[in-house]
């Protein structure tokens, strides 16, 4: 059996799962229930990885066994059989945004060799900026805004003034999305999910040309990997919200000056990306019920190769309902 993670047979494999997980969460679109959405996911997803020919660890999951009785950081996913593989998932990515039907929510898995994948503990925000293959090695996050954007701008043979920079819409970007305006750049304000923000970012023909601000250290390692298999640049840094993370953070010894490459979130090109939509999205469809049966549109990214597949599936509406009725009906 392979010890390469990087395979088509598991690319193609890990696209089942984030269906499952889409399929079984498309049931709650629009239903104002975030935590009934991401349950139907998380069992989904969990069901999924039993089949799979891997020796998982979960390193990004759904937080500490406590509260999590599945997908939880360090558990063990898989037969056991395959490679030895770091496990980050997100079975919702935007949680709020399934719950309102609204664009941009995706089902999301990456697989790296054990080891690999940036652990970041109690950290649960971080600072970020994604840019484009074109402006890779040229940036930095500890620069002014401003000269970011003219750098950014500069590699893409634009004008600044006709950037446009994806940034979560929180309180704690005011500052930020001053700075971009008054640097002549233009923004698209998204309320959740920069996964897909960041995906858009290094993805041509999404509009979007660059990310910037503060979200999840889990999904910024999640990123990372699709951001590494598509040849952009990603760069963080722990950006603690209370003083109470920030205090956990110290104290597991965590570095908040350093900056985070993409090789640091992710050290290897042995590493698979996949992606299905759940809402309507950018770049992904979400999940549509036809006459025969429901579709989903999955995306899956192989390191090794750089192969960005994209599948479209439709499920019997048998197998539908198995997945999204499993103890939430
Ligand atoms: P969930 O799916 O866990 O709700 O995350 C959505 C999200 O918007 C992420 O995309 C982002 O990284 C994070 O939340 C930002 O956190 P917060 O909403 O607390 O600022």
């Amino acid at each position: 059996m392979s010890r390469k993670v990087s395979t088509r047979h598991l690319a193609v494999e890990l696209t089942a799962i984030t269906d499952a997980a889409a399929l079984a969460s498309f049931r709650w679109l629009g239903r104002g229930r975030k935590k009934m959405g991401d349950g139907a996911a998380v069992d989904a997803m969990r069901q999924g990885f039993t089949h799979m020919d891997i020796d998982g660890l979960v390193v990004i999951g759904e937080g500490e066994k406590d509260e999590a009785p599945m997908l939880y950081n360090g558990e063990r996913v898989g037969t056991g059989k395959g490679p030895q593989v770091d496990v980050a998932v997100d079975p919702v990515e935007g949680t709020r945004l399934l719950a309102l039907g609204k664009p941009n929510s995706i089902a999301v898995v990456a697989l790296a060799p054990r080891g690999s994948m940036f652990n970041p503990g109690p950290a649960f925000y971080m600072d970020k900026l994604v840019v484009p293959a074109q402006a890779r090695g040229l940036v930095n996050i500890t620069d002014p805004v401003e000269r970011t954007l003219k750098t950014v701008a500069k590699a893409l043979g634009k004008e600044v003034e006709d950037l446009m920079v994806f940034v979560l819409d929180k309180d704690r970007h005011s500052d930020l999305v001053r700075d971009i305006r008054s640097a002549g750049a233009r923004i698209q304000l998204h309320t959740d999910g920069d996964v897909a923000g960041a995906l858009m970012a290094v993805m041509p023909g999404t509009g979007i040309d660059m990310m910037m601000g503060t979200g999840g250290t889990p999904e910024g390692v999640l990123a990372a990997v699709a951001v590494r298999i598509l040849g952009g640049e990603m760069q963080g840094r722990l950006d603690p919200q209370s003083d109470e993370e920030r205090r956990a953070v110290l104290d597991a010894g965590l570095d908040l000056a350093r900056v985070l490459r993409t090789e640091d979130l992710v050290a290897s090109d042995d590493i698979l990306f996949a992606a299905t939509g759940i809402t309507d999205g950018t770049f992904l469809a979400g999940v549509t019920q036809t006459e025969t049966g429901v579709r989903t549109s999955a995306m899956v990214m192989t390191g090794y190769t750089r192969t960005v597949r994209r599948i479209e599936s439709v499920y019997a509406p048998q197998r539908h309902n198995h997945l999204a009725m499993a103890a939430y009906a």
